[in-house]
């Protein structure tokens, strides 16, 4: 480069950085410093950057090698049969990519190919079948994003705020959109019997089985046998090469690895639908199966993993609302423990049994901060309070806390996993 254009290029961007930065509301602007970012010519456009030969299958890059899942030891007695969780505090919009959606097993993940895969279907049926996975890639199949959310995300705040991230009290949830065929398609190539009372039991190639009895109206209206997430193969780690998506339902109804489709005369009552994934209410009396997921929200941002680092100014309050009852209206939220709301803008109009961004676009004046959201479903129900929760549930719950969380935020912007009441 001619040297003679070099002063007057940096002098005129120096300008423009001076200009740009006095434009931050209450940003560190830096005045009059140079900013050699922007004055100085950088070694990434100095030298040439990596190959296409060296990136078969991109990973995230190294400055965001925090955004993964992880597990918190104490809570299982073995990472087998066990539960990480999806930062949800570092995403945004409502998508989760596979490497970083939570994993729950009961046996570990096992590693089946397509080519040992098969699906067999029996019982109530005219014809008992047993297909390949080639034979389920010839039947018509549909797109759809939904949401997952194990029974016992949040299940820790039963007893008080514990766990110290929405990462960990919310992160039991993942939202893709899944490529699958119409469990009613297979029911009827197998001549099943679809009286309103029957019901169709789905059992897991794992060891763990994981077999639950699913009535025969949902499993007719919109359950998928899915086999890819996000446009790919579903990950190993979420029931490749076939899963089932029970849209809006518990987590656990949604089988891995789905070996064996078998229609009944009634539930099969599997272990893990009698003293798994039930509710204990106070007096010990058992609420026989919660499926459906009632209407959630959290807010990721600011959280305790993710706390105000830009002092006072312009904020964006975010987070994630969902409902397993359909879209998701509205969300309000409050900065002062719930006295107070003010609607938020979702991201973009819900999906049913998707999960639903939304963002308070706000200033801080640097006050603590008690936050809190409040999800409201299309059928009018509005997310309760842990109170009102607790007043009705009692506190021998483990599974489904829809409750508002509340986060602590102080004047540094550290936020804190907090009760109100
Ligand atoms: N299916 C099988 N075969 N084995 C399992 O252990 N875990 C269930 C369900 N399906 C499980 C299973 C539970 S409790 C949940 S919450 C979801 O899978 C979790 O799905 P994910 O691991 O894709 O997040
Ligand atoms: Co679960």
């Amino acid at each position: 480069m001619d040297d003679s254009l070099k002063p007057s290029r940096r002098a005129f961007l120096r300008g423009s950085a001076a200009v740009a930065a006095g434009t931050v509301a209450g940003g560190a602007a830096a005045q009059g410093a140079p900013d050699p970012l922007i004055t100085e010519l950088q070694d990434w456009a100095s030298f040439t950057g990596v190959g296409v030969d060296e990136t078969p299958y991109g990973l995230p890059i190294q400055f965001e090698r925090d955004v993964v899942r992880r597990n918190v030891p104490w809570l299982t007695a073995s990472p087998i049969s066990s539960i990480n969780f999806t930062p949800i505090h570092a995403l945004d919009g409502t998508i989760t990519p596979q490497g970083c959606a939570f994993e729950r097993h009961h046996s570990g993940a096992i590693e089946l190919s397509k080519a040992d895969y098969r699906l067999m279907i029996n019982g109530l049926v005219d014809r008992p079948l047993v297909f390949t996975y080639e034979d389920l890639e010839r039947f018509p199949r549909e797109n759809h994003v939904y949401f997952c959310e194990c029974a016992a995300n949040t299940g820790m705040e039963w007893a008080g705020s514990q766990l110290n991230g929405a990462q960990f009290t919310h992160g039991m949830i993942h939202n893709m959109e899944y490529t699958g065929i119409p469990l009613r398609t297979l029911l009827q190539e197998a001549g099943a019997d679809m009286s309103a009372d029957k019901w169709v039991y789905v059992e897991g190639a794992d060891a763990s089985s994981n077999g639950r009895s699913i009535p025969m109206e949902k499993a007719l209206d919109d359950v998928l046998v899915a086999f890819k997430a996000n446009g790919e193969a579903l990950r190993m780690e979420h029931g490749y090469p076939v899963r089932l998506v029970v849209p809006g339902w518990e987590g656990n109804m949604w089988v891995k690895w789905l070996r064996r489709i078998e229609i009944t005369d009634m539930a099969v009552e599997s272990r893990e639908e009698t003293s798994k994934y039930t509710d204990v209410y106070e007096d010990g009396v058992a609420r026989k199966w919660t499926w459906v997921m009632d209407a959630k929200s959290v807010i990721t941002s600011p959280s305790p993993q993710m706390p105000i680092t830009h002092g006072t100014g312009p904020l964006v309050i975010s987070g994630l609302a969902w409902s397993g009852h359909g879209k998701i209206t509205r969300v309000d939220v409050s900065t002062d423990g719930g006295i107070s709301w003010q609607t938020a803008r979702l991201g973009k109009q819900g999906d049913s049994k998707a999960l639903t961004r939304f963002y308070l676009d706000t200033e801080w004046d640097g006050s603590p901060m008690l936050l809190q959201s409040r999800a409201m479903d299309e059928t009018g129900y509005v997310q309760p309070t842990k109170d009102q929760l607790r007043e009705v549930r009692g506190e021998n719950g483990v599974y489904h806390n829809n409750c508002i969380q509340t986060w602590f935020v102080n004047e540094e912007g550290i936020a804190e996993n907090v009760e109100v009441s």
